[in-house]
């Protein structure tokens, strides 16, 4: 399982979306991030909404799928985070992957529908404060382990470990605010 969801992580709904479309690939417009909110700037809503539900089914689908088969709560929280690394390090483009906001969620889906609603409601509420996507999902990932410990606390400790990946691959994001040219989600921007 922890091979299918690296696999499954690895697949670029962007990539595979832009292609099956014949759209731009937004890994060469934009902010260059294969996810879907650069999809929605590059190619706009449609198509980034097929990538947000496909790289969130990639996250998800691996750790339903482990859950199902019985494997231990321990172990689906590694079958997630592995799925979010086939995502951000993908063998299929050279390990030159996204953020993981999308299939970190996905994965996280399986905690429940108060975390993931309290999480989605996080991520709607900032984006629509600030304008930026970057600062929405920086701020949902700060609180999720906080979310997570107070509604199932055994679930702690792999969501602070996506929570750390996804903050760390939003490093350029964080240096773009700072220094005021982070575009909003849908601000377009020159290749
Ligand atoms: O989901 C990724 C988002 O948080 C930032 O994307 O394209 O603005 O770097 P982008």
């Amino acid at each position: 399982m922890i091979i299918v969801a690296y696999l499954c992580g690895s697949l670029s709904g962007a990539f595979i979306v832009s292609e099956l479309m014949h759209l731009r690939n937004p890994r060469d417009y934009g902010s260059h991030n294969p996810g879907a909110t650069n999809m929605l700037r590059v190619n706009g809503k449609l198509p980034a909404l097929f990538v947000l539900i496909f790289d969130m089914l990639k996250g998800l689908l691996p750790v339903y799928i482990a859950y199902r088969l019985t494997i231990p709560s321990f172990y689906l929280g590694i079958i997630a985070i592995v799925a979010c690394l086939g995502h951000i390090f993908p063998c299929f483009y050279h390990f030159r992957g996204g953020k993981g906001v999308a299939t970190a969620l996905g994965s996280m889906m399986m905690i429940g529908f108060d975390f993931t609603g309290l999480f989605i409601a996080t991520w709607i509420t900032t984006v629509l404060i600030t304008g930026y996507a970057s600062v929405a999902a920086i701020i949902s990932f700060l609180l999720a382990p906080l979310y997570v410990w107070f509604i199932r606390p055994e679930f702690t400790m792999p969501v602070a470990m996506l929570s750390c990946l996804v903050l760390i691959k939003h490093h350029s994001n964080m240096v773009r605010l700072s220094k005021g040219l982070e575009p909003k989600v849908v601000f377009p921007m020159k290749k």
